[in-house]
């Protein structure tokens, strides 16, 4: 078997680059360990920057999110319970963010991926990539009828935070920068209205929490845990209580509870391997970089790095390698101001073990001098609606 591209993984990364890659004539494979219904059922992300949307629109995969997806022109935070408005739009000259769960995203993707037939191999177990020093790199994998070998002129890793590609740099050619933060997000789903049209991220003395939503009768919220926390040990009942307490009763009486049909919880951290490149090996997405869920980054992140390596497998077919050749500097610089947002951002909404009395009242200026400073809001709004592309 042979193609141009291989694409490990079938997450937002690897699908958005197969239909780019698709719409510059350029023939690849996916490669995905687990089945669709499992791809597409996990609940994630919720948020997307205009640079995702374009994307949409530009592959011709956005008719159900032109219906279905909210556009939200301003957010907020709450500390305490005190509200702080950000005019997202007006401080970024109209830029907007949408929610749009990432559930239907992969479903946009999958869907077109079928009627454009590109080629998806489902369940592949054991994948390994090779050669990728030589001209001519190899992915394997085991299905029911054995084990198959493909052969390309790229290997792309899209396959998240636990997949196999980034260990296929030697140790010795890569870095890790990593933060692990000592909580977690317990996030449910439930289909009852949202507490309001824009999101709420709180900052109270008893930890962080956020009202989100999916739809006008679908709400997701989260509140931070403990790491050790379990989540049989969460009724709804007490869930609705904590969230109501962190966000204040202003937005706490628009709450509407109602029962769960979805309850997990996640960890923090913040990752990045560098470089995103390894010979004919290209990481994009969590396989290369995760960022805490705070700023709504993540898979922003992963078309942002799609974008850029499309763009340059282009250029390499067209004759020139410098679009492959700055990938890496390029994914690096966006991903590394993404990083700093969401530290930033975690780090002035959430309650940390080892903070003292001096680390509050640091948080609790910083969101009040947002509250009264439009320069300090304008600088988070242009970088929750998503900083531009590296030239
Ligand atoms: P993944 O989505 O992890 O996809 C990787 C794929 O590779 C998977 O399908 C996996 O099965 C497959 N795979 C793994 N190993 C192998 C292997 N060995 N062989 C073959 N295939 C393999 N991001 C935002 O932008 N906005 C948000 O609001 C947001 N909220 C979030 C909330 C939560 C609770 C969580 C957990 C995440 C959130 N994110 C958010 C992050 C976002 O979901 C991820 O950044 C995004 O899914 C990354 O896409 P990816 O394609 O790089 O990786
Ligand atoms: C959602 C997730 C986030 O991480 C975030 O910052 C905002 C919204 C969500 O799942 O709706």
């Amino acid at each position: 078997m042979r193609t141009q591209v291989a694409i490990i993984g079938a997450g937002p990364a690897g699908m958005f680059l197969a239909h780019l890659l698709h719409a510059e004539g350029i023939a690849s494979i996916v490669i995905e360990r687990r089945d669709r219904r499992y791809v597409e059922g996990r609940v994630r992300a919720g948020v997307l920057e205009h640079i995702t949307v374009d994307l949409m629109r530009r592959l011709g995969i956005d008719a159900r999110l032109r219906e279905h997806g909210q556009v939200h022109r301003g957010t907020n935070l709450s500390l305490d319970g005190r509200l702080i408005h950000i005019d997202m739009a007006a401080l970024t000259g109209g830029r907007t963010v949408t929610v749009y769960g990432q559930q239907e995203v992969m479903r946009d993707l999958f869907d077109a991926a079928e009627a454009r037939e590109l080629p998806i191999v489902w369940n592949a177990a054991d994948v390994v990539c090779e050669g990728l020093q030589g001209n001519t790199p190899t992915v394997s994998w085991n299905d029911r009828d054995g084990r198959h070998t493909l052969a390309c002129d790229f290997v792309v890793g899209c396959d998240g935070f636990h997949g196999v590609s980034r260990g296929a740099i030697p140790a010795e050619r890569r870095q890790s920068f990593e933060r692990v933060y000592p909580f977690g997000w317990l996030g449910i789903l439930a289909d009852v209205p949202p507490a309001g049209h824009e999101l709420v991220y709180a900052n109270h003395e008893r930890g962080f929490a956020l009202a989100s939503m999916r739809s006008t009768t679908r709400s997701r919220y989260y509140i931070q845990c403990g790491l050790n926390e379990r989540i049989e040990d969460w009724s709804d009942e007490l869930f609705w209580d904590e969230l109501r307490l962190r966000l204040g009763p202003e937005v706490a009486a628009r709450v509407t509870p109602g029962p769960s049909f979805e309850k997990s919880i996640a960890p923090l951290r913040a990752f990045v391997c560098e470089p995103m490149r390894w010979g004919r090996l290209f990481l994009a997405g969590d396989a290369a970089h995760i960022v805490p869920p705070t700023g709504a980054k993540g898979m922003n992140l992963a078309v942002s790095d799609v974008l850029i390596l499309a763009e340059g497998l282009g250029e390499h077919y067209r004759g020139s390698s410098a679009g492959i050749d700055t990938y890496s500097q390029r994914a690096l610089a966006r991903v590394w101001k993404a990083e700093r947002f969401s530290w930033w951002f975690t780090s002035i909404t959430h309650r940390f073990p080892d903070m003292d009395g001096f680390d509050r009242r640091v948080q609790i200026a910083e969101l009040d001098y947002l509250s009264g400073s439009p320069a300090a809001q304008r600088a988070l709004a242009e970088n929750y609606v998503g900083l531009p592309l590296a030239a």
